[in-house]
């Protein structure tokens, strides 16, 4: 993809992996970024960056966000969330529900609405944030969270097919454990989220449909055909 004079929306760009996603994409030399936010009041006031409100899981929200960014040439689907509820609790559908609606429905109602938009502005790209997750569940680990990613790899797949004949790039963000929100309280390595997002957004550049950001999640797609999903190893 040609970032030259273009413009993206990333959600989730309040802080994490997003507000990195923002610093690697101005680089990039992107004209113009709509940077989603829950509370958009809470982001830094940055030249080029355009606050926009933006609650994935709101059918009114993205419908705002697909009239008011009709610029818009990359989409970057950030925004997500995890639980880390015991699966055979039955307490966990609730927060199950929450990532799902986060972690899939949101993804696919802005690639739904954002399509269009894409294919006016000469095909573009969508990048999904995936994660190593996707592929393996962790003994102990965020099983519905996995889920969702899960569910969201097979949405991009099937989306790649689709997006192909406008020529939108549908491209996949596997990666391990970063050092965000997410992870604080986690005594194990951790990559840095702008070391990720700048790995992104050169892989996107080169057109590349998927992405693999570190280390662990290039071992892990290596050993898939040996079957490591059915013996993950243990965390800590
Ligand atoms: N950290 C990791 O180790 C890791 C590894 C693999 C993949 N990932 C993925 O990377 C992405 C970014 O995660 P992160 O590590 O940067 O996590 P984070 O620091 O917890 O940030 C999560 C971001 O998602 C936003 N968000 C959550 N629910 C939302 C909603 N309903 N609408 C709009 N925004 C919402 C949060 O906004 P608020 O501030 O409003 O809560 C925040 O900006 C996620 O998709 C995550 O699954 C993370």
């Amino acid at each position: 993809m040609n970032f030259d004079n273009s413009v993206a929306l990333v959600t989730g760009a309040n802080r994490g992996l997003g507000a990195a996603f923002l610093r690697s994409l101005r680089a990039a030399g992107v004209r113009k970024i709509y940077a989603g936010a829950r509370d958009p009041s809470k982001l830094e006031r940055t030249e080029g960056v355009v606050p926009l409100q933006l609650d994935v899981t709101s059918a009114r929200d993205v419908a705002e966000a697909g009239a008011a960014c009709g610029d818009v040439s990359l989409l970057v689907n950030n925004a997500g969330t995890v639980s880390y509820s015991n699966v055979l609790d039955h307490s966990v559908l609730r927060p199950f529900q929450t990532e799902w609606e986060t972690n899939v429905l949101g993804p696919l109602r802005l690639i739904q609405t954002f399509a269009p938009i894409l294919a006016k502005n000469g095909g573009g790209a969508i990048l999904n944030v995936l994660s190593v997750l996707t592929w393996i569940s962790l003994p102990g680990g965020p099983a519905t969270y996995s889920a969702t990613k899960a569910a969201l790899w097979s949405l991009t797949n099937s989306l790649r097919t689709e997006l192909k004949a406008q020529g939108t790039l549908v491209s996949a963000l596997h990666v391990g454990l970063m050092d965000t929100d997410m992870t604080r309280g986690m005594q194990m390595p951790k990559v840095d989220p702008q070391d990720v997002a700048n790995s992104a957004v050169a892989a996107l550049r080169a057109g590349e449909a998927e992405i693999l950001a570190d280390d662990v999640s290039r071992q892990v797609k290596h050993a898939l055909s040996s079957g490591v999903y059915l013996s993950p190893p243990r965390q800590g």
